[in-house]
């Protein structure tokens, strides 16, 4: 018998390897209590969080909190079923309404995860006929979607429009055509040229669909996301969102202004056929949504943050992922697995918590140390990050 776990037979020994030389597990840690959105108990230790996507700070909200536990009350732990069948309640109706209010869009689909959001449109949407035109650093959910799908893959060069269009005008005359781009990319929390993307991609007779996992509610006037801020977002056909980031919780969706889009809710099968989510998750939902929608001092604050963070890492002599922040994500660039593992560890001891990043979910094989802030870090906080960053860089030699 051919033992089917040999292909990671590497990846067990890299690990090991690693681990071996008593490093605390990266990809492993338990948070034993947690205390706030930027503050949990960590190896008895009080660890400020800089590696959520709690972006907005919404989880630990009273009034997010009170919504939960009252549908809970109301409604029990959970639906037992699909949205197709007995798994719609009122909380789902009330947060697909959230969606559309805060969207200004006419129609909002949720499903129970942002990975199933994009697996179920874009597996529904683009079939083996079609071909997904995308960028090629795009999330994992996105490429499994149009593995689902079937659809002809065409990828081009990260956030380059010139090679979009290239990629464009080879697709065959006639075939169906869906642009696949992301707002904010979550390695390097760079923002995508969408303004120039989306045009070129009408030009050229293709859909688009936008994946705002990471600007929704903190990107745009309103926070509806980077086709917000560069003044696009009426000529985008789809876009998708999750509640695991600024929302707060757990969930995935799709907001259009299609005529037809109502259909999708019979033939995409990764929302037909899997259980809604527990009211509770829907209430604490749409509480969050709608207190999103008058969140500009939380952006505002949170784009404090992100300077200062930014600015405070290069002073300190650390390559950061772009230039300037573009968004609530710095990466900070390691040179190799090891160093940014020690880095990684260093910085745990000093009472952070960061994001060690690795291929194959990161770019060109980098190895990163992802910091996400949160609109509810104070600006106390942020220097004392910055001075665990200097301590944790200077004991490792990365600076
Ligand atoms: C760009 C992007 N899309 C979709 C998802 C999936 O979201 P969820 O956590 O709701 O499954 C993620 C999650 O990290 C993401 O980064």
């Amino acid at each position: 018998m051919s033992d089917l776990f040999s292909k990671f037979d590497p990846l067990i020994q890299q690990r090991e390897d690693l681990l071996s030389t008593g490093l605390t597990d990266p990809f492993n840690l338990v948070m034993e209590k947690v205390e706030s959105p930027t503050v949990a108990i960590c190896n008895g230790r009080r660890t400020i969080l800089l590696g959520t996507y709690n972006y907005m700070g919404m989880t630990f909200d009273p009034d997010v909190v009170a919504a939960g536990k009252k549908a809970l009350d109301e409604y029990g732990s959970g639906t037992t079923g699909s949205r197709v069948l007995n798994g719609t309640y009122a909380g789902h109706k009330a947060v697909e309404d959230a969606l559309k209010d805060f969207y200004a869009m006419d129609h909002a689909m949720v499903f129970s995860t942002g990975y199933q959001a994009n697996l179920g449109i874009i597996s529904t949407i683009a079939g083996k006929d079609d071909y997904i035109i995308l960028d090629i650093d795009s999330h994992a959910s996105i490429y499994d979607g149009c593995a689902l799908g079937n659809a002809q893959i065409v990828p081009f060069r990260h956030n380059d429009v010139e090679a979009l269009e290239k990629r464009l005008k080879r697709v065959p005359e006639g075939a169906g055509k869906l642009v696949v781009l992301e707002g904010v990319y979550s390695m390097l929390g760079d923002i995508a040229p969408l303004k120039e993307m989306v045009a070129i991609s009408k030009a050229n007779g293709a859909m688009v669909l936008v994946d705002e996992a990471h600007s929704m509610g903190f990107i745009g006037e309103n926070g509806r996301g980077v086709a917000e801020a560069q003044g696009i977002i009426d000529d985008v056909d789809f876009i998708i969102g999750t509640f695991s980031k600024s929302v707060g919780t757990v969930g995935g969706f799709c907001v259009s202004n299609h005529p037809k889009f109502e259909i999708l809710r019979l033939v995409c099968r990764p929302y037909v056929f899997t259980a809604s989510l527990p009211p509770s998750v829907v209430a604490t939902a749409a509480t969050s949504i709608r207190k999103l929608m008058d969140g500009a001092d939380k952006r505002a604050h949170l784009w404090e943050n992100s300077k200062r963070l930014h600015a405070g890492l290069r002073q300190l002599g650390f390559q950061l992922g772009t230039d300037e922040p573009q968004s609530a994500i710095i990466a900070v660039i390691m040179p190799d697995l090891e160093t940014g593992a020690a880095m990684w560890e260093a910085l745990l001891k000093e009472g952070l918590y960061v994001n060690l990043a690795r291929p194959p979910a990161t770019p060109a094989n980098m190895t990163l140390l992802r910091c996400s802030l949160c609109a509810e870090h104070s600006g106390d906080q942020v220097e004392e990050i910055l001075g665990m960053f200097a301590a944790a860089g200077r004991a490792t030699g990365c600076i």
